[in-house]
């Protein structure tokens, strides 16, 4: 996005303001480095000692990791559990009363629940589940809107040691019948709906559609939410407040092992089947806790809120483990940042004090476009730090979000990490370290990231490379649910011995880690990744397709938007209505937020002799519209020609 020439230039270097550094977690850059360095000379013991003081034990750990690569075991022998550090410990303190989740729905109602009910509405939850017969080990899923049963229904499994997979309430019914079916799940947990932009988000008619194809799903919990005439299977289906009537209070949390599964979460890989990432309890929780202080410079007194959604791994470390653990107050907001105007995030940072405000790239560049009218109605005096997460922040979004949101009085914390890492990894302490905008800054204690060259050598300062990481971390992926060898091909084969994230990146003359992208078949989408093959795939089941190609194009708000080349089926003429339909398609096959920009019709794809789809060029095409890269293995020359000329039909 260019920057208009009447703003202010952007700035290359923020140092942490000083007011800011005085009240640091983390105070000035030697104590950044003390602690690095600290970590760095003995990681094992480093988490060892944060993991004895910052979580509580039902029974102390034997030893802080077990590293037989790739397997890790964090504080083998330690028993916890991990709704009990989130809720249960801080009601044994002063913070008994303090608000533990704020939540605004989206058509204005307004909840505010202390740490000790949240601890009551936990156990209640969890002795549903009992009654209902799960226990620990067994499966959950959770398709809820973003209302706090979507926090109390994760803690309540996570209670009982029942892992559970939140599915984003925007995928389809396609899509969650993949994801039951994979974790083979006893129980769907969701509502009847939930509100967006003013219309219901159907989401127990697309249960009922997925658990058709279902089995081992025995018990629906359906929580009220719009109050809409839903269909009940008699014995199957349930209403959480009919199961509340006889619910309990007093639900004992379950001594659990550190390794045992906490959740496992979707998400998509290089291929058409999204990949089950895990993460286990103490490791996980302990890193997403840590970061908390580190990188939000978390304070009693700190109203903190992060817009994500739970369906993803931000609602996971930073709306419910990460906030609650650390015994903060979190925000929860149900609905859309337009509804009713573009300005209902800032009435709700006005409304109830929010200090710190942790969102996306895209969702800034989506405020910018509707003008600082909107900001410019609300004081947003509260706001004291801000935060970017899901894909690298331009610097003229980051110029903004600091000047019209932050008053040029906040820190930015860019945060880079993945679902696989599970907490933040590179990112900056902000009363320690100086900002330079898009640029994630440090890595975090007990993190070494390299980056290096397809020969696994670390490359040159201020080169690009892989960015990689050798050695385990705490809250670090454990396998692929069910598929420990796609575990090791995808992550730890392609610089042997090294975990391989899939990003681009450099380090600058001062060390300071600027993360370019994906440089595999992964689009970020409104900082959403989407698999290519999985839209392709998706694509190929429609009668009319014969072959697909899908790339990201460039989008000035989303990042990236998918583009679509797709070849007919012989005898499939209307193109004109096609596009819609298959754009529709995708949509119902996946979900609205995977929905294709653009379908471009083609007589045929560029290939490899062998018959792989030259990706590659395609994204040229719509990246520069021209091709200039090697193209000596492409078997037609021709197909690029038409390529090129070919527009959008739709
Ligand atoms: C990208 C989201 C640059 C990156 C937490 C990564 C970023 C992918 C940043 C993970 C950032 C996330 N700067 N790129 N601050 N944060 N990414 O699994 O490509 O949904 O690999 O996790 O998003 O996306 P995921």
């Amino acid at each position: 996005m260019s920057q208009p020439a009447s703003l202010p230039a952007i700035p290359t270097l923020v140092p942490p303001p000083e007011e800011f550094a005085a009240q640091a977690n983390v105070s000035g850059i030697a104590a950044y480095n003390e602690m690095y360095q600290r970590a760095a000379a003995d990681p094992a013991n480093f988490w060892g000692d944060l993991a004895a003081t910052e979580l509580d034990w039902f029974k102390r750990f034997d030893k802080p990791l077990v590293w037989e690569p790739p397997f890790a075991k964090w504080f083998e022998g330690g028993k916890l559990n991990v709704s009990y550090n989130c809720v249960d410990r801080h009601v044994k303190t002063h913070q008994r009363n303090k608000a533990a989740i704020i939540f605004e729905g989206e058509p204005g109602d307004q909840r505010v629940i202390t740490y000790h009910e949240l601890q009551r509405l936990v156990c209640r939850f969890a002795s549903s589940l009992l009654h209902l017969g799960l226990k620990t080990g067994d499966r959950a899923i959770i398709y809820m809107p973003m209302i706090p049963e979507a926090a109390i229904a994760m803690l309540g499994c996570a209670r009982l040691g029942i892992p559970h997979s939140v599915v984003f309430g925007g995928f389809s019914a396609e899509a969650l019948k993949a994801r039951i079916q994979d974790l083979e799940a006893k129980v769907v947990i969701t509502a009847d709906g939930g509100w967006r932009r003013a219309k219901e988000v159907k989401l127990k008619e697309a249960v009922d559609e997925a658990v058709k194809s279902c089995p081992t799903i025995e018990h629906v919990v359906v929580y009220k939410r719009t109050g809409s005439t839903v269909h009940m299977q008699e014995g199957r289906d349930h209403w959480w407040h009919v199961l509340d009537e006889t619910a309990i209070e007093d639900v004992a949390p379950v001594e659990l092992d550190s390794e045992h599964p906490l959740y496992v979460l979707y998400t998509s890989g290089t291929t058409g089947k999204p990949k089950g990432i895990l993460h286990t309890s103490g490791g996980y929780l302990l890193q997403a806790t840590m970061t908390m202080k580190w990188v939000f410079d978390l304070k009693e007194s700190d109203t903190y809120w992060c817009t994500a959604d739970v369906g993803w791994v931000t609602g996971h470390s930073y709306v419910v483990y990460g906030p609650l653990s650390a015994g903060a107050t979190t925000v929860m907001y149900e609905g859309a940042p337009d509804t009713p105007a573009f300005d209902r995030w800032w009435r709700l940072v006005d409304k109830y004090g929010v200090s710190i405000f942790y969102t996306s790239p895209t969702a800034i560049r989506a405020l910018i476009r509707q003008g600082d009218q909107w900001p410019a109605k609300h004081k947003l005096s509260s706001i004291r730090l801000l935060g970017s997460v899901g894909e690298p922040i331009n610097p003229a979004a980051w110029a903004w979000f600091h000047r019209v949101i932050g008053h040029n009085r906040c820190p930015i914390v860019d945060t880079w990490w993945q679902t696989e890492t599970g907490a933040i990894l590179i990112a900056p302490m902000p009363g320690a370290v100086g900002l330079k905008p898009g640029s994630g800054t440090f890595p975090m204690p007990g993190i070494s990231p390299q980056i290096v060259d397809n020969n696994g050598n670390p490359v040159e300062d201020g080169k690009e490379g892989f960015l990689i990481l050798r050695t385990p971390w705490p809250s670090m992926l454990r396998t692929i649910w069910g598929d420990p060898e796609r575990y090791k091909e995808q992550y730890w084969s392609k610089v042997p011995g090294a975990y391989f994230t899939g990003d681009a990146a450099r380090k600058d003359k001062d060390g300071y880690y600027w993360v370019l992208g994906r440089v595999d078949d992964v689009m970020n989408v409104s900082g959403h990744r989407l698999s290519t093959m999985e839209i392709e795939s998706a694509l190929v089941k429609h009668h009319a397709v014969a072959e697909a190609a899908v790339v990201g194009k460039p989008h000035e708000i989303t990042g990236q938007a998918v583009c679509c080349f797709v070849t007919l089926k012989k005898g499939v003429a209307d193109h004109e209505k096609l596009g819609g339909e298959l754009r529709q398609w995708v949509a119902h096959e996946i979900g609205p937020f995977a929905r294709p920009e653009e379908i471009r019709f083609t007589e045929a794809l560029p290939k490899t002799r062998s018959g792989k789809i030259m990706r590659r060029l395609l994204r040229e095409i719509v990246t520069s519209h021209t091709v200039a890269g090697d193209v000596t293995t492409l078997e037609d020359m021709n197909v690029l020609t038409s390529l090129s000329a070919a527009h959008d039909e739709d």
